[in-house]
């Protein structure tokens, strides 16, 4: 039996065509900043990448810094600004941003620098009043919110935030990984600084940009040589970047998109209908297309996830898991889920490859297993 992927959030599998990039690099091995043939010629194709990567984002070529992925692109550019404006930076996020974010912003504070965390309500959101209050209280010199929630695909209102933060001459950074792909750029392509991730667009892993809109000042944190125009030092990952350049130019189409969402949508309705003791977290805001973060009432998110790993289905449940447990997502804590709650959480996320006969498929083992750990538990 074919397993079935339901865990496009976490990566997604490599295209044939970001696989046929790759293997020009193969062809194009010099080192890219060597000034003879070889060098140029790996340089060139560097730079077809870049091209790429940035029509498909709506930005200037040299706006694009390439990375080892969305994690260093979040820490170039929280510690990028740290380390320009040291005694002066304050940073404003929020509570449920990815761990390289969480964990940079706490190491700032550990460094003196003060930070505030805007907190999101039981949808997952916060109000724009909220934000705007807490810009004027906290005073920030870079804020930092991602554009789309990884674990419940709840979609952060970048447009207002922006305005809001350009009337004040404050930087926004955001955290794009979850949204470039699967919401049109002009939504978010125009924040100061953007994280991006070519393994979340079947890409390869180990490949990333930070988006350095022109005039954001900004410093380099790895150094070693002139590459990135002196924002990244080090020799280029330049397969990681063809791939990524071939990722880009073949994003999924908007009917793509909306096929997902028809898929996720009859997901969650099926279930809400079938199942009781079964809710939505981030219901009822707009939400990325292709993600559902669901609470199965009275049922361990590990018991369930397992039983359908036995199924051939990959889920995730949304968290971290460490010494082979899985604890409570952080993000679903700071919905106002209790502990038990976010315990009880799976997140389904689906990607263009995926089928209606792959959704069936996934929804009658959910309601078996559902229903056979309630009944099992009821007997107990
Ligand atoms: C929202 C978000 N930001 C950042 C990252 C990290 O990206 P990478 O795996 O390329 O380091 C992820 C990956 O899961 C993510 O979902």
């Amino acid at each position: 039996m074919n397993r079935i992927y339901a865990d496009f959030n976490a990566t997604t599998p490599l295209s044939t065509v970001a696989q046929s990039w790759m293997a020009r690099a193969f062809e194009f091995w010099g080192n890219p900043s060597s000034s003879h043939a070889h060098g140029r010629q790996a340089n060139e194709i560097i730079e077809e990448s870049r091209d790429l990567i940035a029509r498909s984002l709506g930005v200037s070529s040299f706006e694009v810094v390439f990375t080892s992925g969305g994690s260093e692109a979040n820490t170039l550019a929280l510690l990028g600004s740290f380390f320009l404006k040291k005694p002066q930076m304050r940073l404003l996020t929020t509570t449920v941003e990815h761990s390289s974010i969480r964990d940079t912003a706490g190491f700032l504070q550990d460094q003196g620098v003060p930070v505030d965390y805007l907190q999101v309500k039981r949808s997952g959101l916060f109000d724009l009043e909220v934000f705007e209050r807490q810009l004027n209280e906290f005073r920030p010199t870079l804020v930092s919110v991602m554009a789309a929630n990884n674990e419940t695909g709840v979609l952060f209102p970048l447009k207002e935030m922006f305005g809001i933060c350009q009337q004040r001459g404050i930087i926004l950074h955001t955290d794009a990984v979850q949204v470039f792909g699967k919401v049109s750029p002009e939504e978010w392509n125009f924040c100061d600084l953007i994280s991006i991730t070519a393994h979340k667009i079947s890409g390869p892993k180990g490949a990333g940009a930070l988006i350095v809109r022109r005039g954001t000042p900004l410093v380099a944190t790895h150094y070693g040589g002139a590459q990135e125009i002196k924002r990244r030092g080090g020799t280029e990952n330049v397969v990681g970047i063809l791939g990524f350049g071939g990722a880009a130019s073949d994003l999924p189409t908007p009917e793509e998109i909306n096929n997902v969402r028809i898929l996720r949508d009859t997901f969650e309705k099926t279930l809400l209908e079938t199942l009781s003791g079964v809710s939505l977290n981030g219901a009822d805001v707009t939400r990325i297309s292709n993600t559902s973060s669901i609470r199965f009432e009275g049922i361990s998110s590990e018991v369930l996830l397992g039983a359908l790993d036995l199924d051939s289905i990959s889920v995730s449940a949304g968290s971290a898991c460490s010494s082979g447990s899985i604890s409570p997502s952080h993000v679903l804590l700071a919905m106002g889920l209790n502990k038990q709650e976010a315990k009880e959480s799976l997140r389904f996320s689906w990607g263009k490859t995926t089928t209606r006969e792959d959704v069936d498929t996934v929804l009658r083992a959910v309601i078996k297993h559902v229903t056979r750990i309630r009944d099992r538990k009821r007997k107990v």
